[in-house]
């Protein structure tokens, strides 16, 4: 099975996409995870792709490309998250899948507020070391600021200030948000009521991909 998780900052995609992974034993592949770790090592990458996503803006196309065709591979499904985001990098995935002799299973929209965006992205924290998602609030670590998977320190990500949320937000509806039509005509679209707590997020996910058309589920 190959998925793409598509939906706004914050909407829960990489919270969902650890999830699918485990549970159908697909390959999680985070573009933003990927593009952090190597800001992380201070590569030449990491200082060119840094400039874009501290201002909240797309990294560009060619540049991801590789990317991504490093991450995937032929073995193992996939989960993307965060990829494609612009009609151009949808085409690029099309592509690379046809070159790997893979297709789409489905592509999942998180549809959410804006409210709800906004809560979600200024209670996140992060382990800085293992890249684990927690919310102070609605996911909180059992030891305050503390991960619970490897004990690392939780901090806030860089581009979780207002100004760079509100960024991200209007470059979703500008560059990602056709997606959900270019997908809805190819019959591979999955809408799911984002909002809901992160378990319901999943059962409804699960369901809708058992009862979509069996044929497509590869
Ligand atoms: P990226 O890291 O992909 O960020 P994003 O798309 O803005 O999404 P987020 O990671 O902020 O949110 P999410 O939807 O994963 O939500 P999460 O699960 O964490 O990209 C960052 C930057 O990299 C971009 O701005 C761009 O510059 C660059 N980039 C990346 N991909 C690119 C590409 N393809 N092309 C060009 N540039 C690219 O959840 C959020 C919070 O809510 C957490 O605290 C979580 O605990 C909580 N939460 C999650 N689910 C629930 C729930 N159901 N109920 C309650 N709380 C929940």
């Amino acid at each position: 099975m190959n998925l793409v998780l598509l939906g706004a900052p914050g909407s829960g995609k990489g919270t969902q996409a650890e999830i699918l992974a485990r549970n159908f034993s697909l390959r999680p592949v985070s573009v933003g995870d990927i593009l952090r770790e190597e800001v992380k090592k201070n590569s030449s990458l990491g200082q060119e792709v840094n400039v874009y996503m501290q201002k909240g803006v797309l990294v560009p196309d060619e540049i991801i490309g590789k990317v991504i065709e490093l991450y995937l591979d032929r073995s193992k499904g996939f989960v993307l998250d965060g990829f494609p985001r612009n009609l151009a990098q949808a085409k690029m995935l099309g592509d690379i899948l046809t070159d790997l002799n893979k297709r789409l299973t489905a592509v999942i929209y998180f549809d959410i507020s804006r409210e709800k965006i906004i809560e979600r992205l200024s209670g996140r924290r992060i382990c800085k070391k293992c890249g684990a998602i927690y919310h102070i609030k609605n996911m909180p670590p059992q030891k305050e600021g503390m991960c619970d998977r490897c004990g690392g320190e939780l901090v806030r990500r860089s581009d979780d200030n207002e100004e760079t949320i509100n960024k991200r937000w209007e470059v979703f509806w500008q560059l990602s948000a056709p997606l959900i039509d270019y997908y809805k005509d190819k019959g591979l679209l999955l809408t799911v009521d984002a909002s809901k707590e992160k378990e319901a997020v999943f059962d409804e996910i699960a369901a809708k991909i058992k009862e979509y058309d069996k044929d497509k589920v590869a």
